[in-house]
């Protein structure tokens, strides 16, 4: 996989499947933007990114806020001119059943998961245009295919993030930009501790795991850096899951 040259920008890069992607971006040698909100953590990333060699910053902002997309937009473009990689990864989970839940949490969820897909799209497709080259990658999800009870709103995002993915694809094939869904089962990151924690329902969950384990988030990584190579040009439209078996049962 070489990404020398290329510009990558991460949103959600401060921990968990964000940072995995910067890092295996980076040491592709992709220029990396780490975005997020919280700057000590991204400092982090950029510790392994910097590694790499290739050119990396951090950058504040909330994706899901009109305002602070529009000034991300402004300084990656000052720092690293046109973007022609973007990982919307940036997103959350609230499990609880969906009378538990008030507008205003639908609404976070919405707006974290879906919202600010369309805010980064909108900012950054037109770098990615007239280049012959572009790619983005839509952390979409198991549940964008199936379920779980408590998931209400979480799904919900996630199938509607997958159909973004879809209709997106097609206006941007001609430019020759893809635009995919990369869907994991369950990775140990922060958003699970909730269920890494509580030994009872993590062996539950790991015994619906055909692979019988969680994900590596290196294997994330992996799989994004394929996807941004020239050898991933001809997929599009579509996302690939990468759940140890989840969705095949
Ligand atoms: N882990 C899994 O098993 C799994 C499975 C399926 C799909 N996914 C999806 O993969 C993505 C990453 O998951 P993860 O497990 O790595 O989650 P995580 O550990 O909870 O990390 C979430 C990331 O999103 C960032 N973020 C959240 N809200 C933001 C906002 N408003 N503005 C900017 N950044 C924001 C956080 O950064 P700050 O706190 O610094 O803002 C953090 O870096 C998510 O979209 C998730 O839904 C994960």
């Amino acid at each position: 996989m070489n990404l020398a040259g290329k510009t990558a920008v991460i949103t959600g890069a401060s921990r968990g499947l964000g940072r995995a992607m910067a890092v295996a971006l980076a040491n592709a040698g992709a220029n990396t933007a780490l975005v997020g909100r919280d700057l000590t953590e991204l400092e982090k990333t950029l510790e392994q990114t910097r590694a790499a060699g290739a050119r990396t910053q951090v950058f504040r902002a909330d994706v899901a806020a009109e305002a602070d997309v529009l000034a991300l937009e402004q300084a990656v473009t000052t720092a690293f001119g046109p973007a022609h990689i973007l990982i919307n990864n940036a997103g959350m989970n609230l499990r609880k059943p969906v009378t538990d839940f008030t507008l205003e949490e639908w609404n976070r969820v919405v707006a974290t998961n879906l919202t600010s897909a369309f805010l980064m799209c909108r900012a950054f497709v037109p770098h990615m245009k007239g280049q012959g080259y572009g790619r983005i990658i839509n952390m979409t999800s198991i549940m964008s295919h199936v379920s779980l009870p408590g998931r209400t709103v979480y799904s919900a995002t996630k199938a509607a993030l997958l159909g973004f993915t879809r209709a997106l694809a097609m206006e941007l094939a001609p430019e020759k930009i893809t635009v995919v869904g990369i869907s994991p089962g369950p990775f140990g990151t922060e958003m699970n501790q909730p269920i890494i924690q509580n030994p009872e329902l993590n062996a539950q969950f790991v015994s619906k795991i055909p692979i019988g384990r969680w994900g590596n988030v290196e294997e994330i990584g992996a799989l994004a850096a394929f996807l941004c190579s020239d050898a991933a040009g001809f997929i599009t439209g579509t996302d690939i899951l990468i759940d140890g078996g989840w969705c095949a049962q």
